[in-house]
């Protein structure tokens, strides 16, 4: 098996975002979490459940074009069995954000619309709290949502920007909140996917060793998306599988050797873009073991 370096995370940034959340869950109804569909166990915060504590909880299956769709289906009823409020979505095309404010009332938040009726205050504002790990459609959504072009205006360096309530429609607000939520990396196998879909900076990351598992992952599991995209029948070890992709592509140097680094970068882009076809990285039953 290909080797890699660890990944690591920022110690001083989950304090931060540990504080925030749990400061301000007492001023919202539900929280929301979108996942990366493709990685919907490594891309979740591995405190959220605990943080979170008995707030009724959503997740929202984002990226999901880019992901398995049969996987992703899989997923939404295993973490609807979980007790979760679960809907998959398309923030970049906007499929499947329309269903996120009826699954709110019909799901999320029901039984306390209903609680509110009984007490004649239906005008109060449903509030949420969203979060997710850095690259996973946050703004995206909310943008997709928000009723004015409020979420981005304070995104520019040099502003801080700080905690505001967006209205989405229907009486629902969101809180969105600075914080960089952290993902799951206590073990390295959920790092791994989490730099696969480039939740990780590349600069800090081995391109080609990373390429490399990717292509061994890949071989085990979608054999047929690296026979259409790079012509390779058969290997097994990584580096090997990575050289055969960058040689089918003419990826040579001088002396007819394969440049793996330019191959890696490719592979990585391919992938990332959803040039490979749909992917999931992950399946519930694996990760229970
Ligand atoms: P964040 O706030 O959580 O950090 O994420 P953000 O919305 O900035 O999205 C990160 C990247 O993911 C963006 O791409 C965005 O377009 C893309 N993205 C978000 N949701 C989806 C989705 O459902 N499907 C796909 N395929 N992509 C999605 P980018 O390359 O950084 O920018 P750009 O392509 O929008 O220019």
């Amino acid at each position: 098996m290909a080797e890699m370096a660890s990944i690591q995370w920022f110690p001083g940034h989950m304090a931060k975002t540990r504080r925030m959340i749990q400061s301000n869950l007492s001023l919202v109804d539900g929280v929301v979490e979108i996942l990366d569909a493709r990685i919907p166990f490594s891309g979740r915060n591995p405190e959220m459940d605990r943080l979170v504590k008995d707030k009724p909880r959503m997740l929202i299956l984002n990226k999901s074009d880019m992901a398995d769709d049969s996987a992703t289906q899989i997923w939404i009823n295993y973490y609807r069995s979980k007790g979760y409020t679960v809907i998959k979505a398309d923030c970049k095309s906007g499929a499947g954000v329309k269903g996120f404010l009826p699954a709110v009332r019909n799901q999320l938040l029901a039984e306390l619309i209903k609680k509110r009726e009984s007490k004649g205050m239906t005008g109060a504002p449903l509030r949420l709290m969203i979060v997710g790990i850095p690259n996973v459609g946050k703004s995206s959504f909310i943008n997709r949502m928000a009723k004015s072009k409020k979420a981005k205006v304070e995104d520019r360096p040099g502003v801080t920007r700080t905690k505001q309530w967006v209205k989405l429609g229907d009486n629902v607000e969101m809180l969105d909140m600075p914080g960089v939520l952290w993902p799951k990396f206590e073990d390295q196998e959920a790092a791994r996917k989490l730099a696969f879909t480039g939740a990780v900076k590349d600069d800090i990351l081995d391109v080609e060793a990373l390429a490399s598992l990717l292509l061994e992952y890949l071989y085990k599991r979608y054999p047929e998306a690296l026979k259409d995209r790079y012509k390779i029948e058969n290997g097994s070890e990584g580096f090997e599988l990575l050289c055969q992709a960058g040689r089918n592509r003419g990826m040579l140097i001088s002396g007819g050797e394969v440049n793996t680094e330019r191959a890696a970068i490719t592979v990585l882009d391919e992938f990332r873009s959803g040039k490979l076809g749909r992917i999931t990285l992950e399946l519930p039953e694996e990760e229970q073991k």
